[in-house]
């Protein structure tokens, strides 16, 4: 286990101006200045009501954060705190809650003992706490811990290598993205949440952005390869339907490797202790 770098101030960058918004997902907001990023823990209320729009709206909306699905965030947050919580806080959302927050908490703790200072996860420093300015609500956040900025989501590096036709590239990542879950199984680490902005392109590298949803437990492993047999167009489940539409022979390839790489019997031959 590598400890953070600990630096005796923060990168004066950070503090220097104001930060910009430059991605989220279910459980944290990111903002970044040139080389950095820090991240806002989303409060629990906040989570619900992302998990209860999950259920009420089609993916295809979802999968594009946006202003309007900000404010109807803001709508259900509003409403939940007029309701009884008996009302929306359903069993079902609760126990998704619950198991959000757990595989949250477990994926940092192992990303912490296994891949810190590994180069499959950006570098993480930390710092005196620094109150930073941010884009956008709550105006201000106190930090004491920055990760490394890469240079775009591994979902956008692709859409725009697709856009600019540089198809070689993208076979070449697709490829390099199989490999390099193939380096987590070997450290007995699996990603029940493995998709394309979870991770990140650093120079010829691809990291781990968001270590939630990183098991050990082989019986969760076993749960999700169940479930990725059925899949029958890997591409398509990664959100790659139309960055992969121009060039389908590459989408055929990947999906061919995939099936071949990810299931039982491939990441129990990875996997460091026989099960
Ligand atoms: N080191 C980083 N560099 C650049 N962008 C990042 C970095 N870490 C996270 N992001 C952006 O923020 C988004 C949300 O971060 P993530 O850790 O996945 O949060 P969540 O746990 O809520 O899914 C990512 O999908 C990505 O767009
Ligand atoms: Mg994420």
């Amino acid at each position: 286990m590598t400890a953070p770098r600990v630096l005796l101030h923060a990168p004066p960058e950070l503090t220097a101006g104001r930060l910009r918004r430059l991605g989220e997902g279910i459980g944290k907001v990111v903002y970044a200045s040139d080389h950095w990023v820090v991240k806002r823990p989303r409060s629990p209320s906040e989570v619900v009501a992302l998990i209860l729009l999950w259920k009420l709206l089609p993916r295809s909306i979802l999968q594009r954060p946006s202003r309007p699905l900000r404010f109807l965030r803001v709508c259900v947050q509003t409403v939940m705190s007029i309701l009884p919580s008996s009302v929306w806080l359903s069993t079902h959302v609760r126990d998704v809650w619950r198991i959000y927050r757990s595989r949250d908490r477990r994926g940092e703790r192992l990303a912490q003992a296994h891949l810190a200072g590994t180069p499959l996860v950006p570098e993480v420093i930390t710092f005196p706490p620094v109150r930073v300015n941010i884009g956008g609500w709550p105006g201000w956040l106190t930090v004491s811990e920055a990760t490394s900025r890469v240079e775009a989501t591994l979902h956008e590096h692709l859409e725009r290598l697709s856009r600019e036709k540089r198809f070689d590239e993208v076979r070449h990542w697709l490829r390099h993205f199989l490999d390099v879950r193939q380096s987590g199984w070997q450290r007995g680490l699996f990603s029940l949440d493995a998709h394309l902005k979870n991770f990140g392109v650093a120079g010829d590298r691809i990291v781990l952005l968001d270590s939630g949803g990183l098991t050990d437990r082989w019986h969760e492993v076993h749960e999700r390869l169940v479930f990725e047999e059925v899949v029958t167009q890997p591409h398509v489940q990664l959100g790659l339907g139309s960055i992969l539409a121009p060039c389908p022979e590459i989408a055929a390839e990947f999906d061919a490797r995939w099936k071949e790489i990810v299931n039982l019997d491939t990441v129990l031959s990875h996997w460091p202790h026989a099960v």
